[in-house]
């Protein structure tokens, strides 16, 4: 008789404490995703965020997918546009008040420098919101890891040996910085010269600029550049500072050295190898939110 009442009161403590359990668990998950990049203002340069929206569907066709620009600058000139886009802190409020408990956001930038380092910042406070987000995991930029360098320059390689010669160079144009981040253009640049050294890097804001890259042309003999973006989209940057028709843009300074330039108005994010570079970044933060 007492086994029988022990019995029964070790079966009520254990139904109580499922009843706990269940109580607990009505709080859902529920995984969002966040893309985050620089941003741009010229429509046409959109195309790349396309691609890497329909991409990133494609991998995670069940999760919403959002995106938020960290320039204050391009998300002013679009507001006038009329067309509103979030701030990565204001994103990430709405979504924890939307009920999304678990956000991997992925960094769309090339380098882990500043603008990554902020959105880090930003991201980690987001995390443990009473009421609002659990877990908030930020995704590395495209080149972080060796690995990343072999992939892009392996990739890069594939896609314009046949551009480069002995006469003709490819020169890349990376949009520098002042963050000890911006090593990894030199950094880079040697992954790419393990190809050819008919690659070159160089930046329009950090080290080295064009004026360092010309004397490296010169002393093997180029006859013609073709110059492209290393950045996320072809924006401002590439439609200007590379290929305008203003003096100090570089297709009008290779050419007033002699030089035949050719330009190829293409941002990174347009190609698939590129996202998938970024999408498996990604995919790394998702599985261990
Ligand atoms: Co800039």
């Amino acid at each position: 008789m007492r086994l029988f009442i022990v019995k029964i009161f070790i079966l009520s403590l254990l139904t109580m404490s499922i009843q706990e359990v269940s109580a607990h668990k009505k709080i859902e998950t529920n995984n969002g995703i966040l893309l985050v990049t620089f941003g741009t203002s010229y429509p046409e340069a959109r195309v790349a965020f396309a691609n890497i929206e329909k991409k990133v569907k494609d991998a995670f066709p069940d999760v919403e997918v959002r995106w938020a620009y960290t320039s204050k600058i391009i998300r002013r000139i679009l507001k006038k546009r009329g067309n509103n886009i979030d701030s990565p802190s204001e994103a990430l409020a709405k979504m924890g008040e939307e009920g999304f408990t678990h956000i991997a956001v992925q960094s769309l930038h090339v380098i882990p420098g500043e603008e990554f380092e902020n959105l880090k910042l930003t991201v980690n406070a987001f995390n443990k919101m009473p009421k609002g987000i659990q877990i908030a995991k930020l995704g590395n930029p495209l080149l972080f890891l060796d690995e990343d360098n072999q992939a892009m320059a392996s990739f890069l390689d594939g896609k314009f040996a046949d551009i480069t010669n002995s006469k003709s160079a490819l020169l890349f144009m990376g949009h520098g910085t002042h963050h000890a981040a911006n090593i990894y253009y030199p950094g880079f640049q040697y992954y790419l010269q393990q190809k050819s050294d008919k690659y070159f890097l160089g930046t329009v804001e950090g080290y080295p600029m064009l004026e360092q890259i010309i004397p490296q042309l010169k002393a093997q003999k180029i006859k013609k550049v073709v110059l492209t973006p290393f950045m996320t989209v072809a924006g401002d940057h590439a439609r200007n500072d590379m290929a305008g028709d203003e003096d100090d843009s570089w297709k009008t300074i290779l050419e007033k050295e002699g030089f035949e330039v050719e330009c190829i108005l293409k941002g990174m994010a347009e190609y698939d190898d590129v996202v998938n570079i970024w999408i498996n970044h990604l995919k790394k933060v998702y599985e261990n939110l």
